[in-house]
């Protein structure tokens, strides 16, 4: 039976124009374009946006026999006046991990950088070692888990990278693992990220060696894998080391997104831009010649606030800068060991409250625009509210959807659809 979603508040669609191309700019911020006045109503089939139009036009077609809330021809869905925005798109996470590094934040207060905490055997290789040990049955269960938490909090679509095990078995536990769980409140997209860091008890090249000629070929023919990542960053990848391994990757058919520019700015978003990466994310410290550049070879510059936050550090200027040039960028939670959330809309709220982001531009960074790096693997381009597309849509819990983001630690979400079900 067709799905009624009625009473509804405004409807953020975002749809204006192409809806497989991301915003930028003031576009982002064009409410006469991106958002609808309250009175209208979506019918769903087959998990499928048919019809935007107005309450009374779609009750008289769909539901004539609606009567106080009820009909024998469609399933209802009563918003109560809230506000409507699309299912969020989360484009960056690392998943899949076990074991606790709280510990570490007592370093972080006592001085030590997050390179220096790393070097003492804390930071990634930590995570490895625990994750290595963990069954694929836990990470699986696991992961159930955290989607259970991203989509309390809205989101309906994800990436999720490996980068923890390090090795052939465990880069690979970890991508199978990610595909094992279950897509019914979530589509769930995998990146390998081998090279993520280096594990103990090999060389540099003796690990980008296997990384090229065991670890990627395994990645590509079992179809684990739509992109590859490097932790492009001094200390960890190289410029060299990071296009050797993009490159490769690219000639067994991996599209990639790329960790740029976190601590310093090493050239990394030029890299990304001149390899034509899907996305180049951190991208704090990038230069403004890079952000012109990446912005010109359609790379998307993923912003990941929440990670500085935890940190202790500024949240930069670049997302302003990329707003003030009309210049692509995402948002993302970038959810990790240290930085434990799969909230979008606490990462918009760090956004809105400290760097002054007009709410619904934020929205367009957590949805129609990160979808635009992930919908090539996709049936049907998600990030917006349009007919045709998919019903992936949240009920906020307030008539406005400026509200969307302004409940740091609460969830705005009153109900969500994924597919066009209620999870
Ligand atoms: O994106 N910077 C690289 N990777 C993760 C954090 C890794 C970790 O500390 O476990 C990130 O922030
Ligand atoms: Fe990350």
């Amino acid at each position: 039976m067709d799905l009624l979603l009625y009473n509804a508040g405004e409807i953020a669609t975002l749809s204006h124009g192409e809806v497989s191309k991301p915003l930028s700019g003031i576009e982002m911020v064009d409410r006469e374009k991106l958002v609808l006045d309250s009175g209208n109503a979506i019918l769903i089939s087959k998990g499928v946006i048919q019809k935007i139009s107005s309450q009374e036009e779609l009750i008289q077609e769909f539901a004539p026999d609606f009567a106080d809330g009820e009909s024998n021809l469609v399933n209802l869905v009563d918003a109560h006046g809230n506000a409507i925005i699309p299912g969020l798109v989360d484009c960056h996470t690392h998943l899949l991990w076990t074991g606790d590094r709280s510990n570490e934040m007592n370093m972080r207060q006592n001085g030590l950088s997050y390179q220096e905490i790393s070097k003492r055997g804390g930071g990634i290789s930590r995570t490895v070692e625990s994750t290595r040990s963990a069954t694929k049955k836990y990470l699986v269960n696991l992961g159930k888990h955290r989607i259970s938490q991203a989509s309390m909090n809205g989101t309906t679509t994800l990436e999720a990278k490996s980068g923890y095990g390090l090795s052939v078995e465990s880069e690979i536990k970890l991508l199978e693992a990610s595909s094992e769980i279950p897509q019914d409140k979530c589509n769930l997209l995998p990146t390998w990220l081998g090279a993520h860091d280096f594990p103990k008890g090999k060389s540099k090249d003796e690990y980008i060696e296997e990384l090229i000629s065991e670890q990627l070929p395994l990645v590509a023919e079992n179809k684990l894998a739509s992109w590859v990542d490097v932790f492009c960053e001094p200390g960890w990848y190289d410029l060299e080391q990071t296009e050797l391994i993009v490159k490769a990757s690219k000639e067994l058919g991996l599209k990639s997104r790329l960790h740029v520019d976190e601590f310093v700015d090493s050239n990394g978003l030029a890299l990304a831009a001149e390899l034509g990466s899907s996305s180049a994310d951190h991208v704090g410290f990038s230069n403004t010649e890079s952000r012109a550049k990446a912005h010109e070879s359609n790379t998307m510059q993923v912003f990941l606030p929440g990670t500085p936050y935890v940190l202790g550090k500024n949240l930069g200027n670049g997302i302003n800068e990329c707003i003030e040039n009309n210049w692509n960028f995402s948002l993302a939670t970038d959810f990790n060991p240290n930085c434990q959330t799969l909230s979008l809309p606490f990462i918009a709220s760090l956004a809105t409250h400290r760097l002054g982001i007009d709410p619904l531009a934020a929205l367009v960074a957590c949805t129609r625009n990160p979808a635009s790096t992930l919908n090539s693997e996709l049936k049907l381009n998600v990030g917006s509210i349009y007919e045709g597309g998919p019903a992936d849509i949240n009920i906020l819990k307030s008539e406005y959807l400026d509200y969307w983001c302004q409940t740091p630690g609460l969830s705005p979400i009153e109900k969500t659809l994924f597919s066009g079900t209620l999870v």
